[in-house]
């Protein structure tokens, strides 16, 4: 990512801050001339199977009544926050009401009404890297300066809580943590997540995980974290959540937080000021559908859990590509090109053999062995073609 041409009238902080960086990707596959086949596409982090007709139907009847088109409630609709905290306390234990949560326009805004509750200018916040760089960016607008706290491929890119207490200085106000993680697809183990609850509590700091593809942990997974159970939780942790992937509504902008009430209170400030209200309509169909879209939910994790194995088998098909790291719908794969930088392998591949993966420069710093190649749309015959996409490839 680069920073954008310098504008002396402009903030700093915004323009020395990088481009959002996927629309230089998508704009690779304009060069690809379709000689293996119709353009394979890594690049989407989202499924693009709208919900089903019963949420469909919910949806359009509200946003046809006129009460859609009315400011609502800062936090968000009370049936919602009702409805997301009855269902937060059947995952994860512990006593969440309905004041706990504020319901958000997507998971991007509360993660930014977060960092800017808990960090001003001139603080530190820790991020594992590679991180999802839309949380850099909002860091780097802020003023607030980002300590990488590198993940290592032979730990199954999980950081650790020990490297992340060597990087805490008195600057340092918070940590966060995105699991299942969005580049590499690491699913954090529930005791990893409890020593960096530890960690952050001893330290004084907040602890903000982002749990954007909770709902695509693999089956048999019970309970993420124990996090909410400790009563402690509610000095120093703000969970943050996106209806966009689980749901299939990124357009819709819709997420939630979790936080102490009296935390909630001083977020309201924000989102009172940046968002007044979430977006109204979809709220209604989304209240019913943390219970009535269940099912449907289970089944889209069981095929994407049946893609990951697909893609791993594949992947077996190609040795010198190694696969590092797979979860959720994401898998972070080790390019065969040594040296040579990730943005140009993946622009290569793009164009030579019409696979779309992000490089794994996006995510941060040292990543650029890596692409990120995300499988949510992609049926399982078109994995199996990835392999001949792979295969033979040469960098020009
Ligand atoms: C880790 C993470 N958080 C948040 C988001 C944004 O979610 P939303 O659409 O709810 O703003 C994404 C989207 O890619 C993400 O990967």
């Amino acid at each position: 990512m680069t920073p954008s041409a310098s504008a002396p009238l402009l903030s700093a902080a915004v323009v020395d801050t990088g481009t959002p960086p996927i629309p230089e990707a998508q704009a690779w596959v304009a060069r690809y001339d379709g000689r293996h086949g119709p353009l394979i596409n890594l690049a989407q982090a989202v499924p693009d199977r709208p919900p089903p007709a019963p949420f469909m139907g919910r949806l359009a009847e509200a946003a046809a009544d006129a009460e859609a088109t009315r400011y609502g409630p800062i936090l968000g609709d009370t049936q919602l926050r009702e409805a997301y905290a009855r269902h937060a306390t059947g995952l994860y234990g512990g006593r969440l009401a309905p004041e706990n949560v504020a319901i958000t326009a997507g998971c991007n805004m509360a993660f930014a009404a977060a960092l800017m509750l808990v960090a001003k200018a001139g603080d530190q916040v820790i991020l594992p890297a590679p991180w999802y760089f839309n949380h850099q960016m909002w860091a780097s607008m802020l003023g607030v300066a980002v300590r990488a706290l590198p993940c290592r491929a032979d730990a199954g890119f999980v950081p650790s809580p020990d490297d992340a207490e060597r990087l805490v200085d008195g600057r340092t106000k918070a940590l966060v943590l995105v699991t299942p993680n969005n580049p590499t697809g690491a699913v954090y183990p529930p005791a990893t997540i409890a020593a960096f609850a530890d960690l952050c509590r001893r330290r004084g700091l907040w602890l903000v995980i982002d749990e954007t593809y909770r709902d695509f942990l693999p089956p048999g997974m019970g309970r993420p974290h124990a996090l909410f159970e400790d009563e402690r939780w509610r000095a120093n942790v703000i969970g943050l959540y996106s209806f966009s992937k689980a749901y299939g509504i990124p357009g819709y902008r819709l997420g939630a937080m979790i936080a102490d009430a009296l935390v909630v209170a001083e977020l309201a400030k924000i989102l009172d000021t940046v968002q007044i209200c979430p977006p109204r309509a979809g709220q209604v169909p989304v209240a019913w559908g943390i219970d009535g879209l269940a099912t449907w939910r289970e089944e889209n994790r069981r095929a994407l859990h049946r893609r990951a194995e697909a893609f791993r088998r594949v992947l077996r098909q190609c040795p010198d590509w190694r696969l590092d790291s797979i979860g959720a719908y994401f898998a972070y794969v080790r390019h065969p090109f040594g040296a040579a930088p990730a943005a140009a392998v993946a622009e290569a591949l793009a164009v030579e053999r019409g696979l779309l993966a992000l490089p794994g420069s996006y995510f941060g710093p040292d990543q650029d062995a890596h692409l990120r190649m995300a499988f949510a749309n992609v049926e399982a015959a078109t994995i199996e073609a990835i392999a001949d996409r792979l295969r033979g490839f040469i960098l020009p």
